[in-house]
């Protein structure tokens, strides 16, 4: 068999990303473990409990299993509930805990990456009223500078807020996140809130720290029309574009959010990114529908034909990573792509998801686009928010009774992706050899 690779640049960034609240356990002063004890918010009434352990020191061994697995980075976010219990106390050993974190990231030779906003807020927070209050946004910036401050010496990138566009359409348009709103005009007032939150954020790390990268991660979710030939679906699919994918980043670049027909000038935000953090999983066909009214008329699906994961969650259709990568180039900033996953208990679609989306990736960097990074949704199994522990997508399985840990083969997989700093067909054809043929043709 001839050998080749696909060869990435020098320094790329290979790691996986995880979120203080499904992995740390025992967050019992933020907004989801409230909504974890109301009935029937979580599927089968799960708990997040100890989740991974990190709290309890967990995180040690759990770098190290990266770091074995050759990763070279790790993406993990601040807990705002910890490190801010009150609105007037900060809590010293929580900010200590996690500076422990990223010196113990740098000790094995992996750069950290830190997210500040990752779907959970503290309960004082939530008894102001949260992201719909404007008073969210000086609160933010003041738990931004002391935890920027405290993490300093150790991390120099990050994420101010994960997926502003996920967390204002679950919490405050679907009412599946808490705090549980199905309202559109909410939604809009906490995405202009997010926005200024990221500025004022994005100020202040650079004022404590002038050479820091600092960026956002939306979802990009691939959008087709369900019939490219009818004026209907091809107006929905625009709309759910704009919504989903293009206001909140564009607003970044330019100060203007222009979201589902409205204008809003936003000075602030105005060329705040140093980068694009992109989170990519899957894409959908978009429909009109009349019978959609709180949806905006929107009807989602998936291609019939394409693989999907468990449950039918996810469809793995790899071109909506190339497709999103030429998106996140308008931006003209570097990009890192932030989480990419699937949720597959037996591993028997992530093998081949993982490396059909890496070689994406490899093509896009090799369309010179800038690409610098690429973190897997997630190390571990941890606690998949309103869907509690139905749902895995760790390199490595989670007992949760146990904390026993399980190496499932994607690790072993990408271990060597990351080893090689590319894909080789040897490893392709080794993990996944059904694949061999098109990733390599003619080897
Ligand atoms: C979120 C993660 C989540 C993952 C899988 C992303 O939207 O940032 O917190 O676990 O998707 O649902």
């Amino acid at each position: 068999m001839v050998q080749a690779i696909f060869i990435f640049p020098g320094n790329f960034l290979w790691g996986a990303a995880t979120a203080a609240h499904q992995v740390e356990g025992n967050n019992t002063n933020n907004t989801w473990w409230a909504w974890e004890q109301e009935p029937g918010r979580i599927l089968n009434g799960d708990k997040s409990g100890l989740a991974c352990d990190w709290w309890g020191g967990r995180w040690r061994e759990d770098f190290d299993r990266a770091a074995e697995g050759a990763q070279n980075s790790h993406r993990f976010s601040i807990e705002w509930s910890r490190v801010q219990p009150t609105p007037d106390r900060w809590d010293e050993d929580a900010l200590e805990h996690y500076r422990e974190m990223a010196r113990g990231l740098i000790d094995r030779h992996m750069t950290p990456l830190v997210t500040l906003h990752h779907f959970s807020d503290p309960i004082w927070l939530a008894e102001m009223g949260s992201w719909e209050n404007d008073t969210v946004v000086a609160y933010f910036e003041a738990f931004v500078r002391k935890t920027v401050e405290a993490l300093k010496e150790y991390v120099t990138m990050w994420v101010t807020v994960n997926e502003p566009n996920i967390f204002a359409a679950l919490a405050y348009q679907q009412g599946l996140f808490p705090p549980g709103k199905k309202d559109l005009s909410s939604a809009k007032t906490v995405i202009v809130n997010l926005l200024r939150a990221h500025s004022a954020a994005y100020q202040a790390i650079h004022q404590i720290q002038p050479h820091a990268q600092v960026g956002i991660a939306p979802q990009y979710l691939s959008i087709h029309p369900k019939k490219s030939w009818s004026p209907l679906d091809l107006w929905s699919a625009g709309l759910m574009n704009n919504v989903m994918n293009e206001a909140i980043p564009r607003t970044l670049r330019t100060g203007m959010l222009t979201i589902a027909g409205s204008r809003k000038h936003l000075p602030e935000a105005k060329n705040t990114l140093d980068f694009i953090g992109l989170q990519y999983y899957t894409r959908e066909y978009i429909s009109f529908d009349l019978r959609k009214f709180s949806d905006l008329f929107i009807q989602r699906s998936y291609r019939s034909d394409a693989e999907k994961s468990d449950g039918n969650w996810l469809a793995n259709e790899p071109m909506g990573m190339f497709e999103a990568l030429r998106w996140a180039q308008q931006f003209n900033v570097p990009i890192i792509i932030t989480e990419n996953g699937v949720n597959d208990r037996d591993d028997r679609l992530r093998p081949r998801y993982m490396l059909q989306h890496i070689h994406q990736v490899w093509r896009a960097v090799n369309s010179s686009i800038p690409i610098k990074g690429y973190f897997h949704w997630s190390l571990v199994d941890n606690f998949e928010w309103e869907r509690g522990w139905t749902q895995r997508f760790g390199l490595w399985e989670l007992d949760v009774e146990t904390q026993a840990r399980r190496k499932r083969p994607s690790a072993d997989l990408y271990a060597e992706i990351c080893h090689q700093n590319g894909i080789a067909s040897e490893t392709v054809a080794r993990h996944t050899p059904q694949i061999l043929n098109t990733l390599f043709p003619d080897t």
